[in-house]
């Protein structure tokens, strides 16, 4: 593949956002960015230009995207046998941060769902990417627009920092106010299963329906082993430095990590502890919201500072803690110390 692309920037004016929607209604992709994370996007019916996505990602062929649409008429369009409990789901939660794998109508290509007879389908709500489905005409395949394994852009910056020369260009919208991915789900009879946690937390969905969650949100899938959301066997969110998970009170974690005097070690820690911390620190945040908006950019942050030893505070695991303490643990490769 030939990388010699000038990236540009683009600002979310009408003019802008039809330019971006003209690439993509020509077979090219753009940084697109959404209430969630940034999006790679593409038209989802163009295999040519799905292909483009996985080249500039170096994603795995066999990690389906996510469709996103901009009314109901498009989600029959691409599923069938559409369960009534998502069509409840898409009215209370639509547009926004949650995605429902369905079985595909044909013209979903096989490189889109990566093979699968599924397709995962959300309706964003932030506007640029709303406008940019409407301007290009297209149903927007686009998974989070990072370099695969590391971690998602919540800013124009971070997509530049992985996409520069890669792609024709990103539109900045500013940082993503979610930050952690969409919630995926799946359907069993009346019940829904969570794939992949995100900010349409397991207790809001309960009010709704049953809600199983999958085992692989909590734990590694073993070599081999059959995972319902491919994306979820990946290492996945990594900065360079070696993280691990440190569970224990504030008193315990500030015992652990002050013990850590070696070069290259740093406290990811929530923030109102940091007085106490005597090593080097960043802050991701004191609630599971404004943990989940800062994750991804500190991620991006320690490799910048030069770390090479990350010890995380556990977060909370309630709401859209559980998105947090998911990518955290994939970052951590599963790494957790008790002390
Ligand atoms: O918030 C988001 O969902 C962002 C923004 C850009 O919309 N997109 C995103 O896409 O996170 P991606 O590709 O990075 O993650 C999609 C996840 C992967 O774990 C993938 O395996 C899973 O969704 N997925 C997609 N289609 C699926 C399907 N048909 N069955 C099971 N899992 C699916
Ligand atoms: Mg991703």
């Amino acid at each position: 593949m030939d990388y010699s692309y000038s990236t540009k920037l683009l600002g979310t004016s009408e003019e802008e956002l039809r330019y971006a929607a003209g690439l993509l209604a020509r077979g090219e992709i753009v940084g697109m960015p959404t209430e969630t994370v940034y999006g790679l996007a593409a038209d989802a019916e163009n295999p040519r230009a799905v292909e483009r996505i996985f080249a500039a990602k170096g994603r795995p062929q066999d990690n389906p995207l996510i469709v996103h649409i901009a009314n109901i008429a498009q989600l029959e369009e691409y599923a069938h046998s559409i369960p009534a409990i998502a069509y409840r789901l898409a009215e209370k939660f639509w547009p926004g941060p949650l995605t429902m794998v369905l079985p595909k109508k044909e013209k979903i290509p096989d490189i889109t769902s990566a093979g699968l007879n599924t397709v995962g389908i959300r309706m964003p709500c932030h506007k640029a990417a709303k406008s940019l489905i409407r301007y290009s005409g297209k149903a927007l395949a686009a998974p989070s627009a990072n370099l695969s394994g590391s971690p998602s852009p919540t800013e124009a910056a971070h997509v530049m920092a992985d996409m520069d020369g890669r792609i024709p260009a990103v539109v900045d919208g500013g940082s993503c106010p979610v930050g952690v991915e969409s919630t995926v789900i799946s359907f069993e009879g009346d019940a829904v299963r969570i794939l992949r946690p995100g900010f349409v937390s397991s207790e809001e969905l309960s009010e709704w329906a049953e809600v199983i969650h999958d085992k692989h949100i909590t734990e590694a899938a073993a070599e081999g082993e059959k995972v319902l959301s491919p994306g979820m066997k990946y290492k996945h969110y990594s900065p360079k430095a070696n993280v691990v998970i440190v569970d224990g009170s504030e008193e315990q974690y500030l015992d652990y990590v002050n013990h850590q005097v070696v070069d290259g070690a740093c406290a990811m820690l929530f923030g109102s502890e940091a007085d106490r911390c005597m090593i080097p620190h960043i802050a991701y945040g004191d609630t599971s919201e404004e943990q989940a908006a800062k994750l991804f950019a500190v991620l991006r942050k320690l490799d910048d500072i030069g770390a090479e030893q990350v010890y995380a505070r556990m977060p909370s695991t309630e709401g859209v803690g559980l998105a947090v303490y998911n990518r955290l643990l994939r970052a951590a490769g599963f790494e957790i110390i008790k002390p």
